[in-house]
């Protein structure tokens, strides 16, 4: 791990080794798994993009059932903090109409991508929606959507690593930074 990482304007520093990330995603797929065992169906995992790419690799590497890949993408951050406006980049690359699905995040903070994200899938017709995500900030989330499967709670902090990114840059470290004020 880094001792230290510059990304533009502002320094970051070590905050959540790769080692507890797996560890936290080894938690997740043992639920997930356990929740779709010896169900006929073959569920869509939703993969937000970009955040989400290093997630959904390590947390598909770990699920024993058929499932298939989506992938679609939003912005809402800039900078370091939400705009409130959740924009969708790129449509959805399958469908998910009858389809049970399980939206994969990188992380959730104040909540609004996930309240969309639903109401989108929902609009598309699945049949079932399951939240996973990698972390959530709880001090900051302050809507009613039920996360099904979290990874890890941290602090209100703006963090970078594992997919997460400061102004696109960041994202391909394997450890979580936070940022140094
Ligand atoms: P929300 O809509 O406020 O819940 O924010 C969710 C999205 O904002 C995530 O999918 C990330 O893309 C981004 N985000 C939230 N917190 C952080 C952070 O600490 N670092 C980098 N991106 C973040």
């Amino acid at each position: 791990m880094e001792s230290k990482i510059k990304l533009q304007d502002k320094s970051f520093k070590p905050f959540i080794p790769y080692e507890k990330i797996t560890a936290a995603i080894d938690g997740v797929a043992e639920k997930i798994n356990a929740d779709y065992k010896g169900s006929n169906d073959v569920p869509v995992l939703l993969c937000i993009l970009n955040g989400s790419i290093m997630f959904t690799s390590e947390l598909m590497k770990r699920l024993n059932f058929n499932c298939e890949l989506v992938t679609m993408k939003l912005s809402s951050y800039r900078g370091t903090s939400s705009t409130g406006v959740v924009r969708e980049v790129m449509g959805m690359t399958g469908s998910v109409e009858g389809r049970k699905v399980i939206i994969v995040e990188d992380i959730v903070d104040t909540g609004n991508t996930i309240v969309e994200l639903v109401n989108t899938v929902k609009g598309k017709g699945a049949i079932d929606i399951k939240v996973c995500t990698m972390l959530l900030k709880p001090e900051v989330y302050d809507k009613t959507v039920k996360l099904d499967y979290v990874g890890m709670e941290i602090p209100n902090a703006f963090i970078v690593g594992f997919g997460l990114d400061y102004n696109e840059l960041g994202r391909n470290y394997k450890d979580i930074y936070v940022i140094d004020n």
